[in-house]
């Protein structure tokens, strides 16, 4: 993947080091510090609850939605909900079947296992994992041929929260095996400028007018980028206006980075401005607007293209993407096209 590159973007919804350092201090640690996503809340709150007044860990969760809203954030949340260790690992990760056994044979009793990128296991690692979710037992083929048995190990109660952004990828086996299943999706503007002023708290910073309605207005809807756009303000105001942040210093910082007020960047107007341009609106295949922009086609399809049609501004058909209306008429508002 292009990711680097891609990660220049201030506006990009990957993960980029700059996120890293500040990772600790803004992500929060309980539900109730975790803004909106008002349902997954209240279905979590219940599990939760339920499974500690058991005494049993809470059922496997699958947490799936594009970069950035808060999949991460949410399973360490769970683990802490549920005052239980958490061990974090990813799918490509875990190679071989052995890789699986030794990691939860070594789990203390109770713990929640993260899975990210869950849709990148193998096939040997999904089956062996499938009747450890659901048994708690891990069947490992010791020989090979006529005399190849198996060994049946019991297992510690575990949770296995599992992340995703491309839930299609996902076998419908292994996603029948959680007893939670959560869509997380983009955010409420308001609860995106709760987002901003939260952060802006935690990072000493001070709106000293609405201003934070502009960054949560650019911020795509998504968490990871408010926080970003908002340590771009930050920088800008600490080095022309002593700290402080006004509607002034939101307009001039965001303005040099170049994304418009919907919170699209260059590389989201070169897409739509190629398909409307070299391919007559579209219909056009994902592979030929990549080729067309330089782009990489899984770039385009996780992190550039789900706001695009959140947006309404891309449609896709059976033969391709397609621009709409809305999105000609954004790109004609600012006067480029
Ligand atoms: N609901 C929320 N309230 C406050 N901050 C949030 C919320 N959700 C996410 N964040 C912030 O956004 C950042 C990105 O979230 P997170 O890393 O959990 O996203 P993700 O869905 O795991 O993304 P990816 O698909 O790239 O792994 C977090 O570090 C956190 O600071
Ligand atoms: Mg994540």
């Amino acid at each position: 993947m292009n990711i680097d590159k891609n990660n220049q973007r201030v506006i990009s919804t990957d993960e980029n080091p700059e996120d890293k350092e500040f990772e600790t201090s803004l992500r929060p640690q309980n539900l109730s510090e975790f803004v909106g996503q008002q349902k997954i809340k209240n279905n979590l709150a219940i599990s939760i609850e339920a499974a500690s007044k058991r005494g049993e860990p809470i059922e496997h969760v699958l947490l799936y939605g594009p970069p950035g809203l808060g999949k991460t954030t949410l399973a360490h949340i769970i683990a802490h909900e549920m005052n239980v260790p958490i061990k974090v690992t990813t799918g490509p990760v875990i190679e071989k079947s052995g890789d699986l056994a030794a990691i939860l044979t070594n789990l203390e009793p109770g713990s929640v296992l993260f899975i990210d990128e869950i849709h990148r296991l193998s096939r040997i690692v999904e089956e062996i994992l499938y009747s450890a979710m659901e048994d708690f037992v891990l069947d490992i083929l010791i020989g090979k041929g006529p005399s190849a048995k198996t060994l049946r190990l019991d297992l510690p109660p575990f949770t296995i929260i599992g992340a995703t952004t491309k839930l299609s990828k996902l076998s419908s086996p292994l996603r029948d095996r959680f007893g939670n299943v959560f869509r997380l999706d983009f955010y409420e503007e308001d609860d995106i400028q709760k987002i901003v002023e939260r952060a802006s708290n935690i990072l000493n910073v001070n709106f000293i007018d609405q201003s934070s309605l502009s960054v949560a207005a650019r911020a795509r809807r998504t968490p990871r980028i408010a926080n970003r756009l908002l340590k771009r303000v930050r920088d800008y105001a600490e080095v022309k206006n002593d700290g402080n942040i006004d509607q002034g210093v939101v307009d001039a910082a965001l303005g040099l980075l170049e994304v418009d007020h919907l919170g699209l960047d260059e590389i989201d107007r070169r897409i739509l401005l190629t398909i409307i341009q070299k391919f007559a609106g579209g219909p056009v295949g994902l592979n030929t607007i990549a080729a067309a922009t330089g782009e990489e086609m899984d770039t385009i399809e996780d992190v550039i293209e789900p706001f695009l049609l959140q947006l309404g501004f891309i449609n896709r058909t059976p033969r391709g993407r397609m621009i709409t209306e809305a999105a000609k008429k954004h790109l004609e508002s600012l006067d480029l096209n």
